[in-house]
């Protein structure tokens, strides 16, 4: 992989021109001017229709952001990507997520991903056992009551496709346990029967002082309420570290293995999937899978033009860059997706949000968007506000589904509804002849309408991206987040950063047990002013 600064780059220099040339561009008018816009400037993949034409872009814009893809050997970096070349060069690691859902088995690299695909088969076949009720509960009951207990990539991924396939869910019930809290623990036990529940513990290092506080926690009570003899029938991990499993109490042959060349961030495709595919079948977990390949085919196939995770990277780009844009929204017009932002704030933020590039050196630009957003039309009478009238600029990508899941027309005319609705709003905005003319027909008088017009004035020309999908199926949900994954990838390679590695967390996690060690032993001097106030004051209230 080549290190290549891009703003040494010409497409660079040519976009900040070009950028500056057309500080006036406005949406409404790029239409009226060009018939072909919506056409052109559409995606179609198989089932997912990409609309990127409400974008503050002409094909020029996109022709010269194209150009900076090639200048920084983005097509050399997918295929180092794609053969296992250890591009997370500060872990010393590859990144092969892609390698556990391919069906290209002849491309596969190295033993260790064959292990992984033994590891996914073992996975495969253990889950079947249990929700067949071929693999009983100590008890001899069948399992009903899945705990996953893990945090970050080894949560988040698993709790967004859980909920976003309820529609496809089996009878089995799953919980989540991630934050360190105690209330937390305390409220899923509470709900549940341990005779007839699996824990899986899932922590890549199998190091995480969440998951392991957990863990700890939830055997001491499953060992008090049933007995320590069942925990080998009702406890399962998975990890990269077999050892630190077994030696937390684990039967090795409980222990499904990951292996170092999958991110956490990126996992949900390995061995961490486990409890969703409990929740969901190992069928519909394969769906998932096969969706993820199409849009590894698709993004290691496509040109750059009709590329969709190089096209939605490019465009973060421009506004990141060129338009200062401080953040981005993901607004799924379903419930479904609730957790989706969420997720997302961990696969975007954890891997771009660098600030030193692949030489060392600090940046001389900016990287790593701030994501954020919640399902519509909820977020609507939310935050809606501040795009439509705020100050800042903040691209959003609207996703919906054509199909709902139930025959409820009525509902789902009315989402679709306000999905279009809302985009072409952000575009169009209301002008101040618009308005007046709203509030004449309101019967407001004159100076009523002098008075409140300047509030009801919308500039419009809000940048939006919409994603139409068929159906949210195994496999749609699969590409869209594949889709997301290579977009990360995508502005990584731009931004000239390791987007694999989160050296920024794991100090988090070294000052947090240096704290606990004061806060166990009362100490509170150790610390500057502010902190040694709060810690006394945190002892007092605990007295
Ligand atoms: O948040 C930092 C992090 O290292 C993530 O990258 C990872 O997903 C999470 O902690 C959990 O780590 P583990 O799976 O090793 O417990």
């Amino acid at each position: 992989m080549k290190n290549i600064n891009p703003t040494t780059t010409a497409a660079w220099q040519s976009l900040k021109d070009h950028y500056r040339s057309n500080k006036n561009f406005n949406l409404k008018e790029a239409f009226a001017k060009d018939p072909n816009r919506a056409q052109s400037l559409t995606i179609q993949d198989g089932d997912f229709y990409v609309d990127l034409s409400k974008n503050l872009i002409t094909k020029e814009t996109q022709e010269k952001l194209v150009s900076l893809a090639n200048e920084c050997k983005l097509e050399e970096a997918i295929n180092s990507y794609f053969n296992g070349k250890k591009i997370n060069a500060t872990e010393d690691r590859a990144v092969l997520h892609t390698a556990l859902r391919t069906r290209d088995t002849t491309t596969l690299v190295g033993g260790n991903v064959v292990a992984a695909i033994e590891s996914k088969e073992k996975m495969f076949a253990f889950v079947d056992a249990v929700n067949s009720g071929e693999k009983k509960a100590a008890n001899g009951q069948k399992f009903d009551t899945i705990v996953n207990i893990g945090i970050g990539g080894s949560d988040l991924g698993p709790v967004m496709i859980y909920e976003a396939m309820q529609a496809y869910k089996n009878e089995m019930t799953l919980h989540f346990v991630s934050n360190v809290e105690g209330d937390h623990v305390e409220e899923v036990i509470k709900k549940i029967n341990p005779e007839t529940t699996l824990f899986v513990i899932v922590s890549k290092s199998f190091g995480t002082q969440e998951t392991l506080t957990n863990s700890t926690t939830i055997r001491n009570w499953f060992t008090k309420k049933v007995n320590a003899a069942a925990v080998s029938k009702h406890f399962v991990a998975v990890s990269s570290n077999v050892q630190k499993a077994v030696d937390f109490g684990i039967d090795q042959e409980n222990i499904f293995p990951m292996f170092d060349w999958v991110g956490g961030r990126f996992s949900l495709w390995s061995t961490v999937g486990m409890s969703v595919a409990l929740g969901i079948g190992t069928k519909n977990f394969q769906g998932l899978l096969d969706g993820a390949y199409e849009m590894d085919m698709h993004f290691k196939n496509s040109s750059f033009e009709k590329n969709i995770p190089v096209q939605l990277a490019l465009l973060t780009i421009w506004y990141n860059n060129f338009h200062n844009a401080q953040s981005e929204a993901v607004i799924p017009y379903t419930q479904y997706l609730h957790r989706l932002p969420a997720y997302l704030q961990q696969a975007i933020m954890e891997s771009n949000g660098k600030s030193v590039d692949r030489d060392g050196n600090r940046v001389n630009y900016e990287t790593g968007n701030v994501v954020w957003g919640e399902p519509g039309t909820n977020s609507q009478h939310a935050f809606f506000q501040l795009i439509h009238q705020g100050t800042k600029l903040i691209p959003a990508h609207f996703i919906a589904f054509a199909k709902a899941k139930y025959n409820q027309p009525d509902h789902h005319n009315k989402l679709m509804a306000n999905f279009f609705a809302q985009t072409e709003a952000l575009m169009n905005g209301k002008s101040i002849e618009e308005a007046k003319d709203d509030l004449l027909k309101a019967g407001k008088s004159e100076s009523e309408i002098e008075k409140l017009v300047p509030f009801k004035v919308f500039e419009g020309n809000k940048p939006t991206t919409t994603l139409l999908i068929d159906e949210l199926t195994p496999q749609s949900l699969g590409k869209l987040i594949a889709m997301y994954e290579h977009k990360i990838f995508t502005e990584g390679i731009i931004w000239n950063i390791y987007s694999y590695d989160q050296w920024g967390v794991e100090l988090g996690k070294v000052l947090a047990d240096a704290i606990l060690n004061d806060i166990q032993n009362s100490i509170s001097d150790a610390h500057d002013a502010s902190t040694t106030q709060l810690l006394q004051k945190f002892y007092s209230l605990n007295k």
